[in-house]
Order: structure tokens, then sequence, then C-alpha cells
């Protein structure tokens, strides 16, 4: 049963799992609705977090609803594609409206109804350097990836964009450049991590909902890392072991800003600064990779 280490594919030039491109056909065709929540992130930027955040809102902040399920569950990701598992699009089309549905894809390859249904999307970011630390431990326990080899081999993969789901510089600068027409809104997980209050208040606003000052707080307090890490619904240990193997690595690992610092060498920082600075200059986004 154990789900082989494969190299990546690639989907319209993307670094893209096989399993997921057998599966491509159907999301291309999906039909969302109107009142679709698209949670769209570059992989290991805090989608699990902003998926509990949206549920627990979407039930007025009762845990008890909010466990009724895994993360995974409740949250389709569109474009999943595995063997003796219902894919997301068929967990989707089983959900009831309104949907949140999870996406990893880069912003020229959403499919279109989303667009035409005028969905509305909520986009996170992550720092670079912790991304490409957590991908690094989920390529481990995640065992669809390919292997990730050293640390310093996988740096390389990421910043020649040879990770699945691309290069993240792409990935952050084409959902950012899509503000204007969409309606998105766009969020950053050290934000989120500095002041979750705030953040969230942000996340209802664009929602056109007003909740109670009790509920904010119990929104927070069960989608903290804490919480989330000891939650089974939460934290994917449910995940089949051929999929996901928590010995490696949990899913829930650290949830902090800055663990880059206890792996980069001196070295690998600067040559990732040096990457950094050329890959967004002209660009308005701006991430705190010093600190
Ligand atoms: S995935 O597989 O791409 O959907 O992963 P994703 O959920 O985007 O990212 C996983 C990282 O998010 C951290 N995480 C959190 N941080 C803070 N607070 C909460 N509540 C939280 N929940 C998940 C998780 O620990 C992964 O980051 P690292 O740095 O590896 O710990």
């Amino acid at each position: 049963d154990e789900v082989g280490r494969e190299d990546l594919g690639s989907l319209h030039g993307i670094p893209f799992y096989k399993s997921f491109i057998e599966g491509w056909p159907q999301v291309e065709a999906f039909q969302a609705r109107h009142d679709d929540l698209l949670i769209a992130t570059y992989p290991k930027s805090g989608t699990t977090w902003l998926s509990e955040i949206l549920d627990m809102i979407y039930h007025d902040g009762d845990v008890e609803k909010c466990r009724r399920d895994a993360i995974f569950n409740r949250v389709p990701f569109l474009e999943m594609k595995a063997p003796k598992i219902p894919s997301g699009v068929d967990l989707l089309e089983k959900t009831p409206s309104p949907r949140l549905v999870k996406t990893h894809l880069p912003v020229q390859l959403l499919p279109a109804s989303f667009q035409e249904k005028d969905c509305k999307v909520i986009y996170m970011a992550r720092n670079p350097k912790d991304v490409v630390i957590s991908y690094y431990y989920f390529y481990q326990m995640a065992k669809i990836h390919p292997d990730p080899g050293t640390l310093a081999e996988f740096l390389e993969t990421f910043m020649n964009g040879k990770v699945a789901y691309g290069s993240w510089y792409e990935h952050v600068r084409g959902w950012w450049e899509k503000r204007q027409e969409k309606r998105l809104l766009y969020l950053f997980y050290e934000d989120m991590k500095k002041d979750p209050r705030r953040e969230v208040q942000k996340i209802l606003q664009f929602l056109g909902k007003e909740v109670p000052e009790e509920t904010v707080a119990r929104i927070l307090h069960h989608t903290s890392f804490q919480e989330m890490k000891k939650n089974p619904a939460a934290n994917y240990e449910t995940m089949p072991s051929s999929l996901m193997d928590h010995s490696l690595s949990p899913f829930m690992r650290k949830g902090i800003s800055g663990d880059w610092k206890n792996h980069f060498t001196v070295a690998q920082n600067e040559c990732f600064d040096r990457h950094y600075q050329q890959h967004m200059a002209g660009s308005e986004l701006c991430f705190q990779t010093e600190v």
C-alpha cells in the first residue's frame, strides 16, 4: 500500500504530482458556485490554519461542529488525486454550500469557473525562508514527494522552482497581481502570528460577517498552534500512514516565524538573499526575510 516516492511530472510547465496530473481533466472542468470561498496558498504557508479559522467562522465558533471531520474533508483540496481515496473534486461535489475550497494552484492554472462565478478568494503568503524549511520536512513525511536530498540540495531545488507547484516567487506575485480584478483578500502568515485578532477581523470584514467578541475569542483559542496540534481533526494524524508518516516529522511541526535561522548557514542565507533580491526586484510585495 506504500505510496512510492516518484519524480514530479509537469503540468503546463509547473512541477506537479503525477497522480494529480491524472486527475487534472476533472479539475479543469470543476464547477465552482458563487458562494464558494477559495483558500489559495503556496504549499506550507498556513493553509490548514486559515482553513480551520474559516470553518470556525462558518460555524459561528462552534468547536464541536468543527470536530465533525478531518480538516482535509471539511475543506477539500481541489486538485488532490491519490489512489483509493476520493479526489478533491469528488469530495467537493458532495459538500453542501457554502463550501470552503483549498488550492495550491498558481493563479494562471485556476479553473475558469472560479472567475466566471466571481468567487471570493483568500490568499495567504509566508516568508520563503520558512516555507522552504517547512516544505523540506513535508517532503520527508508526505510520501507523494520525491526524496528531498540534503537541505543544501533542497534549497537549490526550491530556488530553481523545481519543487511541487513550482516557483514560490511566481506564485506569490501572480496572486498579488490579481488583487484588482478578483474579490481577493491577501494575507501574510507573519501578520497572523503577530496579531491574529486583527487578521481574523480583516477576514470577517471581507466576508461581511459580524460576530460577538466571545466568538472571536473562541476562534482564536481553537485555532492556536497548540490547540490545532493536539486536535485530531486538524493535525492530519488521521491521514492514511501510507500517505503521511508523522514519525518522520509531524504535520504540525513548529508553527513559528523564523525557524529558518535554526537551519540556514550564513552562506546559504546570503545566497538565498541574493536570489530573493533578483526575483522580487520591482515588486511592491515585501517579505521580512531578515528577521
Ligand atoms: S499544506 O500541506 O501546504 O497545506 O501545509 P500548510 O497548512 O499550508 O502549512 C503547514 C505549516 O503551517 C503551520 N501551522 C501553523 N502555524 C501557526 N499556527 C497554527 N495554528 C498552525 N497550523 C499549522 C505548520 O506547523 C506548518 O509550518 P512549520 O513551519 O512546518 O511548523
